[in-house]
């Protein structure tokens, strides 16, 4: 039986985040001296010589001033050991012999817990059954294991990859199955089986097989690669999707990669389960495979657990390239950073590694790897040769990847580089691209726009200098520090009447961004915000440390990060803090004006970027639309300025 598939009782979770103590758990990687109030040590995620590794009992939390890395205890568990966070929460509750109470499970989701579990358990048999056939059995040897040889797959990673081979027979591994105790009902449930009449018949049959592992290192599938050559045949066979195996969230490879992603800081990602051991083999492990099939978004979550940067290495056929085109424009929806490497005709990341020294492999990987701008031109110039209407469509589809990209900055550096690599005017670039971003706002699916500047209406407007696009990122980092710092402290207001009543500061900014239909745009201060909002509605009030130890531990490290400055990790923490709560006014009319500085700031955008539509558009019908819209949000505007010049009056 697995230990990890139980649910940690939540109680037991609070008690391991109230017991272990971030010094003493840190302090067993890394010599910490006293400063302070704090802890200081050699950062053990980056190589450094003087000590920016700080830790701050007080908080419970760790900072490393010199990378940034920063979480709580069980982050520093997971981060460090690369372990998921129940792993993470094993560890600690062994560490302080905590004992781990399991969730009281319904006896409908013990059921479901024992039928994953038993089918996990079958797996895990019959993929031991298949392995041991490469040395046990005649069959095997001569036909399975001598294929692999012939493939130079060498004893090591048949072993790490825990590779078989699957007899010529009917009813082979089902019949030792069942000899065995296992159900029939989970032979058919995982796939390993299927049904006819009264029998058994195996799925697998002649076949070297490739067990697929979750993150945990368990067996959830199985692909089967034929023999022969046999057209009429596939090539592989896979396990179909089952309570335990749901391909579009698994990646070949991911357990055997994780450390490397994370120590290497960037996931190669390729096609085939072939591809993976043999890189595997060459000593390159930062290695998954989508195998075949396209990649999802959750595969693309799953591998930004551990880096931002993907490397995609294909294998160049004509198909295959322009069906990559959507996972690169997926890669950069979820934020990440991706390269291409194209591989030379007929050759793949197996053949090439085969071919050739690790070194050589190496630098061929990088001295290829293309920004997805230069590939997708790369590929798309050919065919729009002396075709105007190809070369327009070409810079519209170029520019449509760009607005994906989430952050405003990366995306006005892509359209500096595609202006320059496409000769096509920058501003040309920037209208198409805010042409997007308005529409993606339209549909809602970005609550802010942050558009890109726009050099002619801002000169047009001298007195309006205010046209970085960080600023609006740091206006709304104000109001979520407000939110997590001082949400709870209640202030009291004059409303437009002249009454005054009593309002918690989440409240004031939660509802007034509300009213005036707006919201952040990170994602991790909406979750902020909806938490806030669900624990009012249950009467419940946050602490900061619901979010610090929040088990989501990208949203946590946001939290830190947000709560951490360089400052308040000093021994003068309280001192130092950005706010000095002095009293509720001050606290009041400092988030007010956050708030104002905010709106101001998302609305002026928003105006710019009606301008331009404007400009472009021919359809009366449209750019009356617009005007409309312009005019109520230059009266929004105007009451928010009015508001910012009286900040002690609300
Ligand atoms: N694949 C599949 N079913 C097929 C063909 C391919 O599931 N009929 C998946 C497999 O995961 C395979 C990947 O697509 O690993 C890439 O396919 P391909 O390049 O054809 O296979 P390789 O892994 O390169 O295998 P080999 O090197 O043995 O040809
Ligand atoms: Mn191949």
């Amino acid at each position: 039986m697995s230990k990890f598939s139980k649910v940690i009782n939540p109680n037991t979770i609070q008690t391991i985040f109230e017991t272990a103590h971030v010094e003493e758990v840190v302090g067993d990687f890394v010599t910490l001296k006293k400063r302070g109030a704090n802890y200081l040590g050699l950062c053990p995620f980056h190589n450094e010589k003087t000590p920016s590794f700080s830790v701050s009992p007080s908080k419970g939390i760790y900072k490393c001033f010199g990378c940034g890395k920063a979480g709580n205890v069980v982050g520093f568990v997971m981060e460090h050991e690369h372990y998921s966070y129940p792993e993470a929460l094993r560890y600690l509750a062994k560490r302080y012999t905590i004992e781990i109470e399991e969730e009281e499970v319904t006896p409908e989701m013990q059921q479901e817990l024992d039928e994953k579990e038993s089918m996990l358990a079958l797996n895990s048999f019959v993929s031991q059954y298949f392995s041991k056939n490469l040395s046990d059995n005649n069959e095997g040897k001569a036909i399975g294991l001598s294929y692999l040889k012939e493939r130079d797959f060498r004893e090591s990673v048949i072993q790490k990859f825990e590779l078989g081979y699957a007899l010529d027979s009917w009813e082979d591994y089902s019949k030792h199955a069942l000899k065995n105790g296992y159900s029939k009902d989970v032979l058919v449930e995982t796939g390993l089986s299927i049904a006819k009449d009264d029998k058994l018949l195996d799925r697998f049959k002649g076949r070297v097989i490739f067990p697929i592992h979750n993150l945990t290192g368990r067996v959830i599938g199985f692909g089967g690669r034929i023999l022969s050559s046999e057209k009429s045949k596939a090539k592989y066979l896979n396990s179909p999707e089952s309570d335990i195996y749901n391909k579009s969230k698994v990646l070949y490879g991911i357990y055997f990669a994780r450390n490397a992603i994370v120590k290497q800081n960037i996931c190669y990602l390729v096609e085939g389960y072939t591809d993976v051991i043999s890189m595997h083999q060459a000593g390159i492990e930062n290695v998954v495979s989508s195998s075949g099939t396209s990649l999802t978004v959750d595969q693309i979550k799953l591998i930004s657990r551990y880096t931002t940067n993907i490397t995609i290495l294909y294998d160049g056929d004509a198909a295959g390239l322009k069906a990559s085109f959507r996972g690169i424009d997926l890669i950069l929806e979820q934020g990440m950073n991706v390269k291409i490497v194209l591989f030379p005709e007929g050759e793949d990341p197996d053949s090439y590694v085969r071919n050739h020294t690790t070194s050589e492999a190496e630098d061929f990987i990088s001295g290829q790897a293309v920004d997805f701008i230069k590939f997708k031109t790369g590929i798309l110039k050919e065919e729009t040769e002396g075709d105007p209407a190809g070369r327009a469509s070409l810079i519209k589809d170029i520019v449509l990847t760009i607005s994906k990209i989430p952050d405003g900055i990366s995306r006005s550096v892509y359209i500096k580089e595609c202006s320059v690599l496409l000769d096509v005017r920058e501003q040309t670039l920037i209208n198409e691209l805010n042409k997007h971003l308005r529409q993606k706002y339209r549909k809602g699916l970005s609550p802010e726009i942050d558009l890109a500047p726009i050099p002619d209406v801002i000169e047009s407007q001298p007195r309006n200098v205010d046209i970085d696009p960080l600023d609006v990122s740091f206006l709304e980092n104000n109001l979520a520090r407000l939110l997590l710092l001082f949400g709870d402290v209640i202030v009291s207001v004059n409303d437009d009447e002249g009454n005054e009543h009593e309002i918690s500061i989440s409240d004031f900014i939660i509802d007034d961004l509300a009213n005036d239909g707006l919201s952040f745009s990170n994602d991790h201060y909406k979750v902020i915000v909806d938490e806030i909002k669900k624990a009012k509605e249950s009467e419940r009030v946050l602490a900061t440390s619901f979010f610090t130890n929040h088990p989501d531990p990208q949203l946590s490290s946001v939290v830190i990060e947000l709560i951490s400055t360089p400052y308040e990790l000093s021994d003068n923490w309280e001192k130092n803090k950005i706010f000095v709560k002095k009293e509720d006014d001050d606290l009041f009319n400092f988030a007010l004006s956050s708030l104002m500085s905010f709106k101001s700031r998302l609305i002026s955008k928003k105006l710019k970027s009606i301008i331009v539509q404007m400009k472009d558009n021919q359809d009366d019908a449209e750019i009356f639309l617009l005007q409309q819209e312009f005019f109520e949000l230059k009266k929004l505007a105007n009451l928010i300025d009015a508001e910012l010049n009286r900040p002690f009056y609300y």
